[in-house]
This record gives C-alpha cells, structure tokens and sequence, in this order.
C-alpha cells in the first residue's frame, strides 16, 4: 500500500495550530471538553492489556439500546478512523471494486485507494439536494463488488439519507452477497429527531462504524467502534485489529464507558447546536446573498457554495478568511469538490463565534470578487 496524506488532515486546525484561528468554522465535531469536566477518577483502572475486542461494559453499553445487537456484535477500536481503515484493509484487494459516496470523508476514498482497488464513485449532486440515486448504485454494481460505502448523517453535507433507500441498498446488496458499510459517526448528533437504530442490525451484510469524536466532544481519546453480526467478518476484524494494536487503551476504554453511562450527557450539546442552527438558518436564508445551500438534517456540518453569478477568487477567498479574520471552514478541495464549496461546522463554535465567523465569511468573499 502507498499512503499519501490527504488535505483534510494535512490541512486541519490541529495542524494549522489552533492558536491561529479565532473563529473556527472548520470542525466536524462539537467543542471539545477538559478532562477535568467529566469528573472521573481513573485510580482503579488497572494498565493492564486489555479484552482485544474491547471492555465488556462497554460493549454492553455501546448497544444498550439496540433490541437486535449484542455486545459480541461490537469491536472497540482507536477511532472510527481505524474501524474504516480495518474495514476497507480486511475487505478489499487490489482485483475488488468498491462503491464509494463521494464527496466523503477522505478515509473511505483514500485507503481503497491505497490498496488500489476499482472504485466507482456516487457523486452527490448540489441539484439534487444531495440525496441518493439508488439505480446509480446498483448499476454501478459489478461481479467483482466488495463493498458499498455509505455515509449518514453525512459528512460534509450534514444530509440524513432516507431510510427507506439505505433499507433497499442494503436488501439489494445482502441479495448480491456484497458487504455494505454504513459510516455512522455522526449519529449522536441527530439533533432534530430520535436516533436510529444502527443499520448493522439489518443485515449480516453491513458494518456500522461510529465513535466518541464527534458529538461528546472527545475526538482526543480516540475511541470508535464497528459493529457487524457477521462472525466471520468480527474475527477477520478483530485479527486484523490484534494486528495493530491488539486491544485498545484501557484509560481511553474507561473514559468511553463514564461517558456513555451518563444519561444526559448530550442534552446540552443538543441545545447548543439546535440554537446554533437558528442562527446559521437565519444567515443563509435572510441575512447574507453570496451562498445557496441544502439545509442539513443532521450532524454539525454542511456543504454550501458560492453562487454562480459571482466570480470569486476562491484562493484569494481563504486565504483572506484565515489571514485577515482568523476564521476557517474545510475547503472544497479536502473533499474533491471545486472550492466554492466549502464545509461549515456550525457546533464547535460558539453562538457569538458562530456570529462573526458568518460576517467574516460575508466580508472575504466580497474582498475575493473578480469583477468583469
Ligand atoms: C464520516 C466520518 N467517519 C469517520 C471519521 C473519523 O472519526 P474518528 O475521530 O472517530 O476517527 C470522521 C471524522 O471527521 C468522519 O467525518
């Protein structure tokens, strides 16, 4: 395999240095917390190594909901990074096609690319509101399919796909005998409505992926989870993750399990972001005239542009935002798209962050207008 850095990380806040950004417009995750705010105490954790398929409890709690899932369904993994990196490593090989969302998180394009399998990518469409084109998927279907990646809520476009069309793909992919993975990471986030269950509970086909990153405001102890009820597919993963690292941090393993146990913890995430759309709503549909979007149904992002009656810099554009007023949104380019589109995380910041970050916005894409 060659790995290749991709843009989203080679170019993310924590690698420009959070110290240079003021409005930070950029993240797809709520505000991270102190250690200190969860009030945990870690004296009886013992550092030893630990269950490979990760901490019972956790387990349990991982599912605890799930009326179809059970704890031997789950593998604990160091982020929903490495579950994805497992998943496309232990599924695909260089003579297998993939199905692939695009625009997506960088990981579920570049790691098959890495391993340089066939890809077939599923471009979502501004137009079309972002939304799937299940014939687009099953036609792109070929023998040699291995996996069908779907994301949702998803990222950048903060789009829920329809129930109904994620149920059909994965009935017509089981039929096929294709594997489907279902990128949940932002399934916490699902601020307007109750959380679904996973999808992994549909089918032996399909691997959910989720992990603590984006909504609890964890992302730094790199704890994620895949769950399929495939056997075969948990031990193909647990080998390849013993491989690896062969079980997870037992300190990062018990933060995991207090967070999950507390009932209430997303409650006032919840607010905050609910509030914090008021006010991005508000912008897009009143208050500015350079950008049109596709309102997101979930998670903390999403995907406008800059319309097309205005000829924009886009180079001059960021540049301008982040040198001039120290504010910062993921660029199309992280998510091989024209960079008049770019990504807006509206949790991280904020309300007031939120506010002048918007105006900010407004003010560099004015500077970066190129008139005729
Ligand atoms: C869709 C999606 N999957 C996975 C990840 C990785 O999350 P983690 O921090 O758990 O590795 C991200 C992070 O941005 C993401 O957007």
């Amino acid at each position: 395999m060659h790995f290749k850095r991709m843009s989203i990380e080679s170019e993310s806040p924590e690698e420009m240095g959070y110290a240079s950004i003021q409005y930070n417009l950029a993240e797809s995750s709520v505000r991270d917390i102190y250690f200190r705010d969860l009030q945990i105490n870690l004296d009886e954790v013992f550092l030893c190594y630990a269950e490979h398929r990760g901490n019972i409890a956790l387990r349990n709690e991982i599912v605890k909901n799930e009326k179809d899932l059970s704890a031997d369904d789950v593998l604990v993994c160091p982020s929903a990074a490495t579950a994805l990196f497992i998943i496309s490593t232990t599924l695909l090989n260089d003579k297998d096609h993939l199905v692939v969302l695009r625009p997506n998180y960088a990981t579920n394009i570049e790691t098959p690319r890495a391993i340089n399998c066939e890809i077939s990518f599923i471009d979502l469409q501004f137009e079309s509101g972002f939304q799937l084109d299940i014939e687009q998927i099953k036609n792109a279907v070929k023998p040699n399919t291995k996996l069908i990646s779907l994301t949702s809520p998803h990222n950048p476009t903060g789009v829920v796909f329809d129930n109904k069309i994620l149920e059909e793909i994965i009935a017509f992919a089981t039929e096929r005998n294709i594997n489907v993975l279902v990128d949940e990471t932002y399934r916490y986030l699902n601020f307007q409505r109750d959380m679904m269950p996973y999808y992994a509970a549909k089918s032996d086909k399909v691997i959910s992926v989720c992990s603590l990153s984006k909504a609890h405001g964890t992302p730094g102890i790199r704890t994620g989870w895949l769950i399929t009820k495939n056997k075969k597919l948990q031990h193909d993963f647990l080998a390849a993750k013993e491989q690896i690292i062969i079980c997870n941090s037992v300190v990062d393993e018990a933060i995991a399990l207090h967070i999950l146990q507390q009932e209430n913890y997303l409650q006032k995430t919840h607010e905050h972001i609910r509030k914090n759309f008021s006010v991005l709503k508000n912008w897009m549909d009143i208050e500015q005239h350079y950008l049109e979007w596709i309102r997101p149904n979930a998670g903390v992002v999403c995907f406008p542009r800059i319309k097309k009656e205005y000829t924009v810099d886009t180079k001059k554009f960021y540049t301008i935002l982040y040198e001039q007023f120290k504010t910062f949104v993921g660029a199309g380019h992280w998510f091989e798209q024209a960079d008049h589109y770019f990504r807006l995380g509206f949790g991280y910041p904020t309300e007031e962050e939120l506010q002048q970050g918007l105006k900010n916005i407004d003010a560099s894409i004015e500077a970066s207008i190129v008139s005729s």
